[in-house]
């Protein structure tokens, strides 16, 4: 198994760019089942979780060419298959994304049902409530999903969690469906605006993506697409906070600032320096953090995906910090390995008192998830001497060449299996 081992210490400084979202990107590859002609995606990054959609999409009859540069071609009309297995919704739960778009342009769907994951139950339940209202047949028979519809009938949908991959279910399932559908409490996450676009440029008839209320008016049938992936602001905020954290100076180009406003007001708030232009920001680390509190919630509030990565810089600050996780239940798993690194941090329920410490000393750690993992790498970048990562499997889920891109920012940071050198500096 892999482990990355980075020694810490060094001020990080440069330019990065940012890679394509993928949360933008997976549920956008699943939109391309809504039709059966060709599609062209750029941007697309290389990563694990992008590779799992490919290994569905391909397994429902569907041709990918990777033409190079992050560039694909899609082309659906070879589409014969409903049914998204247990071994890739196991991988990845986002492949319930496809249910929407299956059920939308086959009349079924077989998707093998989601388990809980480390940082919370998630169930699925408000996704199948949704489909139901637009008059799927929805059984549960041997961990699968069973949908049937002849064809889906617009309805109001009021969400009681406004869920992400949720809203973008039915939001794919909506477009072809009879007459008008409604969306109340819907998400209004970025990823969920970029699958708006590119469904209003397939032909479908939607409005208000980015609010709480979405219409949609159904359309019989939608066109290709031709669209380019947007930046990922997590991975703009994990740069962001690796500058703040070794009081490093790098610009992050590509990137879509608006999309990062509530992590660069906390990040002002704790005295990093911020400045940005229209596609970049600049961040430059200061001897003193400030300790600042911080509460998740839906966008545009503070994501719980960067959570895990301000509680790093928090462990740093001068005094107490308290941060609150109110989206998943179970998202604290890498506390108890940031203490290793002697951080002090006290968990009570949904909220994790931060003490900050003078400094960090590398250690032997283990990645529990994806931002976990992002959240040791930033740790090891700042703890004096060597800290060893492992299961970091999951965090080429959703960060492309991580190494390479610190690496060129000054970190010591590399790749080993088994005693072995991969990759890095
Ligand atoms: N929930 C329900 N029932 C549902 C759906 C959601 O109870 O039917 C609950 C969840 O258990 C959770 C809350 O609602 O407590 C919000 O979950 P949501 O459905 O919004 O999350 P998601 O759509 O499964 C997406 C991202 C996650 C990100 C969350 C929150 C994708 C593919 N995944 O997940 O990304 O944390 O929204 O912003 O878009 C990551 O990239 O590391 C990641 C976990």
């Amino acid at each position: 198994m892999e482990e990355i081992i980075v020694t810490g210490g060094v001020r990080l400084e440069g330019s990065v760019k940012i890679s394509g979202a993928k949360n933008a990107a997976l549920p956008i590859l699943a939109a391309t089942i809504l039709t059966s002609e060709e599609s062209r995606i750029r941007n697309v990054p290389k990563l694990e979780d992008v590779g799992t959609v490919y290994r569905l999409l391909k397994g429902l009859g569907i041709r990918i060419e990777e033409n190079g540069n992050g560039e694909i071609t899609i082309d659906p009309s070879g589409l014969n298959n409903s049914e998204a297995p247990y071994d890739l919704v196991k991988t990845m739960r986002a492949s319930c994304l496809v249910l929407g778009p299956l059920l939308a342009r086959l009349g079924k769907a077989r998707v093998s049902l989601p388990g809980g994951c480390a940082i919370g139950a998630r169930p699925i339940d408000l996704h199948l409530k949704g489909l139901k209202s637009l008059g799927a047949e929805i059984k549960l028979e041997e961990g699968y999903i069973n949908a049937r519809a002849r064809r889906l009938k617009g309805a109001s949908i009021c969400l009681d969690i406004p869920t992400v991959t949720g809203t973008e279910n039915i939001m794919m399932a909506a477009v072809l469906a009879d007459g008008e559908t409604i969306i109340e409490n819907a998400a209004c996450e970025p990823e969920v605006v970029s699958l708006s676009e590119v469904l209003h440029s397939m032909g479908a008839s939607i409005s208000g993506a980015g609010t709480r209320l979405i219409k949609i008016r159904g359309v019989t049938e939608l066109k290709g697409m031709n669209y380019s992936i947007i930046p990922d602001r997590i991975e703009t905020g994990t740069f962001m906070l690796a500058a703040a954290i070794t009081r490093g100076d790098i610009k992050i180009e590509d990137c879509i600032p608006e999309h990062i406003d509530h992590i660069t007001a906390r990040l002002r708030d704790a005295g990093v320096s911020i400045e940005e232009g229209e596609d970049w920001v600049r961040v430059k680390g200061s001897p003193g953090i400030r300790a600042v509190d911080i509460r998740t919630s839906p966008y545009p509030g503070f994501p719980t995906d960067m959570q895990a990565q301000m509680m790093v810089l928090m462990s740093l600050s001068d005094g107490l910090s308290v941060i609150m996780e109110t989206i998943f239940e179970n998202r604290f798993m890498h506390v108890a390995e940031l203490k290793r690194m002697g951080a002090n941090i006290t968990v009570d329920g949904h909220s994790a008192v931060v003490r900050g410490v003078p400094s960090l000393s590398g250690a032997q750690v283990m990645a529990t998830d994806l931002r976990a993992s992002a959240s040791l790498v930033l740790a090891g970048l700042a703890a004096k001497g060597d800290t060893t990562i492992s299961r970091i499997y999951h965090i080429d889920r959703g960060y492309e060449c991580i190494e390479k891109k610190l690496t060129r920012l000054g970190a010591k940071i590399r790749r080993i299996k088994g005693g072995e050198l991969l990759r890095g500096s």
